[in-house]
């Protein structure tokens, strides 16, 4: 992966900081990052829904440093934002389930959390934040494509603490000059992404149940759509994000995915194919919170940060899969 680069800045003597750098989409990001030679990544995570293995190939590379702490502690992120550029905002609290069962910590960490980021990266004087959205913040909005200003009723808590992030972040950039950019991720999926807890997204979960010969649940009938974006092209939308020219995009939000939408049971036949499976699924109710369908406008990324998405669903899959099988199932 991260065979072409994203930038053509010299990084060599810029330092990141990559919260959340312990999961799945933070710990692609560091991956990209050391791969192009940059001065200095940190990642600052508490471990709780990431995984220091995650960052097993990092440890040895100089320039990576792990602090582990709590972004709903002022002190963890004033040390973590120290004599860092720049920071790539990912800790969270991730699913809309775990934030119906306990809205407070979802609203700790993705709130109280992200503006002590703020906070702390206003007093250090990094240069710019790109932080994590979610195309949840579109809830009950009925158009097709989701277009950034267009937004509906919120559907969960969840939902509530992105899009607070989000008027934290236009609020902060309009007041303290900063430079803040925010990415609304639409069902983001790859390598490294949990196919373990109660949580765990369709993608992983499909994998992990059909290389073990056992039938996944689907929610509902299975032809709710999503607009699943494989990370690599998340990786990109981050880093153009980080180098785009500021006239052009302060304090605004974009949406990152392909463009293109696939039902939950497509979803699933391309992945028992490719496991050459013919295991069916167990259809189950529906989850509260749950949107119908979803399908990103990508029109403002492009034009904007020059954002241009070269892996589709299915070469994302492949490749997802193929590492879900080294992964989990290699002897
Ligand atoms: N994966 C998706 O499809 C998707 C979609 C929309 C938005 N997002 C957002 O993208 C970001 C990354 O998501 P992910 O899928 O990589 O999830 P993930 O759970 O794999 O990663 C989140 C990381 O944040 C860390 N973390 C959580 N709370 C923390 C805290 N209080 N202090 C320090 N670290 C903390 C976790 O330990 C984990 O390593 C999140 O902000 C998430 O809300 C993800």
């Amino acid at each position: 992966m991260y065979k072409k680069a994203f930038h053509s800045e010299d990084i060599s003597m810029k330092n990141f900081l990559v919260t959340g750098g312990a999961g799945f989409i933070g710990s692609n990001l560091v991956e990209y990052l050391l791969k192009y030679g940059a001065g200095k990544v940190r990642v600052l995570d508490n471990l709780s829904t990431g995984f220091r293995e995650n960052m097993d190939p990092f440890f040895e590379n100089p320039a990576f440093e792990f602090m582990e702490g709590d972004i709903s502690r002022p002190e963890d992120c004033q040390n973590a934002c120290k004599e860092t550029d720049y920071v790539l905002h990912q800790a969270a609290l991730g699913s809309v389930p775990r934030s119906v069962n306990d809205p407070q910590a979802t609203n700790q960490a993705n709130v109280t959390g992200f503006l002590n980021i703020l906070v702390a990266a206003r007093e250090t004087k990094v240069k710019r934040i790109v932080y994590a959205s979610s195309s949840s913040v579109y809830g009950d909005s009925p158009h097709l494509p989701k277009t950034e200003d267009a937004i509906g009723n919120l559907l969960s808590p969840y939902a509530v603490s992105k899009r607070v992030d989000e008027l934290y972040a236009d609020v902060f950039a309009k007041s303290y000059g900063m430079e803040i950019l925010g990415l609304r991720y639409f069902n983001i999926f790859g390598p490294r992404q949990s196919p373990d807890g109660p949580y765990a997204a369709a993608i992983p979960l499909f994998m992990s149940a059909v290389l073990k010969n056992e039938s996944p649940y689907i929610n509902g009938d299975g032809e709710q759509s999503r607009d699943f974006t494989f990370v690599e092209n998340a990786v990109e939308a981050n880093i153009k994000a980080l180098f785009c020219p500021l006239e052009r995009c302060n304090g605004g939000v974009f949406n990152i995915a392909v463009g293109d939408r696939t039902t939950v049971n497509q979803l699933f036949r391309i992945i028992r194919d490719a496991a050459s499976s013919n295991i069916e699924p167990v259809y189950r109710e529906e989850r509260p919170g749950d949107v119908k369908h979803s399908l990103a406008d990508i029109q403002k990324a492009n034009n904007i940060m020059g954002y241009n998405p070269a892996i589709n669903i299915e070469k994302g899959l492949e490749i997802t899969f193929q590492w879900f099988k080294k992964k989990y199932f290699s002897k």
